[in-house]
C-alpha cells in the first residue's frame, strides 16, 4: 500500500463512521503569532477544541503538512524529518476514549492489516493532574491487545501537548508496530530509540486546558484528537526500515543520484547527504509553495527557510553536485505531491525562482566566506600559529555556511588544526539559545482567545475591507498576525499606500466602529459564501461548509473566528506603520487604543 491508497483508505474509513473531510489548513499558521510553522492536524483546530463551533460539524478527519523544524540538524539519521503529513481524526466534544480506540484498532488490523501480535500500546500512567488511563488499558484489552503489549508511561511519554506553552492537551495512547527486530537490550520497549518499535500513531483525549501558570483545568468539553504519520505507516507496511525507501523520497533520491553520480546506500556518509538533501528540498518546497508562501529572509519562518536551503546546498557540495541543483529536486517533489497539494502546481514558478535566487545567493556567501578564512589563515601563520580557533570555525559554520569538515579540509591544505572540540562547544551554546529563543516565541500560548486578540482579529477584517474599497478591488489578504499589543496585516498592492489613502481607510474603520455595528456568524456552503460575495482567499474546496463573518454591510468574510460581538467594541483603530512585505505587497501594522 503506497501513500496514496493509505491516505484514501483513512479518509474514507472516518468518513464512514460519520466523520466530514476537511481541507489541509496551511502551513503558515493564521493569527498565530507563537508558532512559526503547523506542526500537527490540531493547530488548526485549536480554537474548536476549545468550545468554538466547526462549521462541518464535531467529527472531522483529514491529512495536514507538518513542520517540526526542533531537530533541522538530527535530519539525515534514519527517522528525523523536517516535514512529514499527518493523518488525523477529531472528536470535537463528541465520541471519546471507547469509539476512539475501537476504531484505531479496526483500522490498523482490518484495513491495513497489522497483527496483533506486530502491535504494542502505552497508555498514561498517572500523575496529581490527571489519573492512571486504566480505562484506555481495558479497551485495548477488550479488543484483543495481550496485557504485556500495553505499557504505562509518564507525563514526558503519554501526554499530548498544548502546542505551544498554552492550550488544549492531555494524556495520550501511542501506537507502534514491533519491527521484529532484536531488542536492544532488557529495557527495550515502546518509546526507545532502537528502532525496534517504531510509532505510527497517537490518540490523545484532549480534556484540559494547559494555562500560563502550568495549571491544567478542565476543558469544556472532552475532544479526540488523533495523528498518524503517513511516511512511517507506510515504511511499516512495506516492511521498509527507513521513511526514505517509501514513495514518499524514492522519486526525489532517485532525482539527487542522478545529479550526483552517487548511489543511495553506497556508504553511511552518502546516505546521510542524500537524505538531508532530500528532505530539506521537500520541506523548502513545500515552505515556498504554501498558499501562503514566504521567502528565505533572516527573522522567524523565513529564517528555517533559509537554513534548510543552504544546509541542502552545503550536503549537495559533499555529494560533488557542483551546478545549482535546488529547482530540479524540487521539480519532482511537485510533480509527486502535487495531487494531494494543488498549491504547489499552481506556485510551481514561485518556487523554483526562490530557490534559484536563494542558492545563488548562497554561493555568492560561500565565496566570501573562502576569502574569510584566507585572511584567517595569513593572519595565523604571520603569528608562527596553525591552530584555528573553535570561535572562528563556528564563525565561518554559522555566517558563511561551511560545514566542519570542509574548515578541517581548507586547513589541512595549510598544514593548520582546527580545535574541533572548541568548535563543538560553540555549537552546543548556539543550539541552547536557539532553543530558548524557540521556547520564548511560543509564550502567550496557541489559545490565545483574549479580548485583545479577539478584537484585533475583528479589526483586520474592518481594515481588509476598508482597503478594498480605498485602493480597490486588487486588494487581497496575503497574511495576517496578531498579538495583544496590535495587528499586522499584509495584503497585495503593486505600491506604496499613501497618506490620503492610509487617512481614509483609517476613517472607515472608525466609521464602523462608532456606528456600533452588531456582527453575525452564519455557516453556509463555501459556493453559497462566495456568492453572497463572502471573501474567501485561503480556501480551496466548493463543497465544504464554512463559517461567515458579517459586519453590518461594511465586510463579510470567510473565518473561523473568533470575533468581537459588536463593533463598538473595538476602542480607536489606529493605523502605526505602511511598508513593503515583498514584492507586490504591502504590510500594515495598527492598534486598538481604548477611550
Ligand atoms: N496532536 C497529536 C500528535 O501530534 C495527535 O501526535
Amino acid at each position: 500500500m503506497d501513500f496514496r491508497e493509505l491516505r484514501k483508505k483513512y479518509i474514507s474509513f472516518f468518513e464512514s463512521k460519520g466523520h466530514k473531510q476537511i481541507r489541509a489548513a496551511s502551513l503558515i499558521p493564521e493569527n498565530d503569532p507563537t508558532v512559526l510553522f503547523t506542526t500537527a492536524g490540531m493547530h488548526p483546530l485549536v480554537p474548536y477544541l476549545t468550545g468554538q463551533v466547526h462549521p462541518e460539524g464535531k467529527r472531522l478527519v483529514d491529512y495536514q503538512k507538518c513542520i517540526r523544524t526542533g531537530d533541522i540538524d538530527d535530519v539525515g539519521d534514519s527517522s528525523h524529518l523536517t516535514f512529514f503529513e499527518m493523518l488525523g481524526n477529531w472528536s470535537l466534544g463528541d465520541y471519546f476514549k471507547k469509539e476512539a480506540i475501537s476504531w484505531s484498532f479496526e483500522f490498523l488490523t482490518k484495513e491495513l492489516g497489522f497483527s496483533v501480535d506486530q502491535l504494542h500500546v502505552t497508555v498514561f500512567e498517572g500523575d496529581e493532574n490527571a489519573e492512571r488511563d486504566d480505562e484506555s488499558a481495558k479497551i485495548w484489552e477488550s479488543l484483543g491487545i495481550k496485557a504485556n503489549h500495553i505499557h504505562y508511561k509518564p507525563k514526558e511519554d503519554n501526554w499530548w501537548g498544548p502546542a505551544g506553552n498554552t492550550g488544549p492537551c492531555g494524556p495520550d495512547t501511542e501506537m507502534f508496530i514491533d519491527t521484529g527486530k532484536e531488542a536492544c537490550s532488557d529495557k527495550c520497549g515502546p518509546g526507545c530509540r532502537c528502532g525496534k518499535y517504531i510509532e505510527i500513531w497517537n490518540d490523545v483525549f484532549m480534556q484540559f486546558n494547559k494555562d500560563e501558570n502550568g495549571k491544567y483545568a478542565t476543558l469544556s468539553q472532552k475532544n479526540v484528537d488523533t495523528g498518524m504519520g503517513i511516511e512511517r505507516t507506510v515504511a511499516m507496511m512495506n516492511g521498509k526500515k527507513t521513511v526514505y525507501e517509501t514513495e514518499s523520497f524514492t522519486p526525489i533520491i532517485a532525482k539527487i543520484e542522478e545529479l550526483s553520480g552517487k548511489k543511495y546506500g553506497e556508504s553511511e556518509e552518502i546516505t546521510k547527504a542524500i537524505r538531508v538533501v532530500a528532505d530539506h528540498i521537500r520541506t523548502s518546497t513545500f515552505i515556498i509553495g504554501d498558499e501562503k508562501g514566504i521567502s528565505p529572509s533572516n527573522v522567524g519562518a523565513g529564517y528555517v527557510l533559509r537554513r534548510l536551503i543552504r544546509r541542502a546546498v552545503r550536503f549537495g557540495k559533499t555529494l560533488g553536485i557542483s551546478n545549482i541543483f535546488l529547482s530540479k529536486v524540487a521539480a519532482v517533489v511537485v510533480d509527486l505531491m502535487g495531487e494531494f497539494y494543488p498549491e504547489l502546481i499552481e506556485n510551481k514558478q514561485r518556487i523554483f525562482d526562490e530557490l534559484e535566487r536563494e542558492e545563488t545567493k548562497f554561493e555568492a556567501t560561500l565565496q566570501t566566506g573562502l576569502s574569510e578564512f584566507n585572511k584567517v589563515a595569513a593572519k595565523l601563520a604571520e603569528h608562527n600559529q596553525n591552530s584555528i580557533s573553535g570561535k572562528t570555525a563556528f564563525k565561518l559554520y554559522d555566517t558563511y555556511g561551511f560545514p566542519l569538515e570542509l574548515t578541517l579540509e581548507l586547513a589541512k591544505e595549510k598544514n593548520m588544526i582546527v580545535d574541533t572540540d572548541g568548535f563543538a562547544a560553540q555549537y552546543e551554546k548556539h543550539k541552547e539559545e536557539s532553543r530558548t529563543a524557540q521556547k520564548e516565541s511560543f509564550k502567550g500560548g496557541l489559545a490565545d482567545h483574549s479580548e485583545e486578540t479577539t478584537n484585533l482579529h475583528t479589526a483586520t477584517h474592518l481594515l481588509h475591507a476598508a482597503l478594498r474599497k480605498v485602493l480597490g478591488e486588487h486588494v487581497q489578504q496575503k497574511g495576517s498576525n496578531i498579538t495583544v499589543e496590535r495587528l499586522r496585516f499584509d495584503f497585495s498592492h503593486p505600491q506604496k499606500v499613501t497618506a490620503e489613502e492610509l487617512k481614509e481607510v483609517e476613517r472607515l474603520v472608525n466609521e464602523q466602529i462608532q456606528k456600533d455595528v452588531p456582527i453575525t456568524m452564519d455557516i453556509m456552503a463555501l459556493d453559497d459564501a462566495k456568492k453572497q460575495g463572502a471573501l474567501a482567499f485561503f480556501t480551496q474546496k466548493y463543497e465544504e461548509k464554512v463559517k461567515v463573518y458579517t459586519m453590518g454591510d461594511f465586510s463579510k468574510e470567510v473565518c473561523g473566528g473568533p470575533h468581537a460581538e459588536h463593533t463598538g467594541a473595538l476602542g480607536k483603530f489606529v493605523i502605526k506603520k505602511e511598508e513593503a512585505s515583498s514584492a507586490g505587497v504591502r504590510r500594515i501594522k495598527a492598534v486598538l487604543v481604548k477611550e
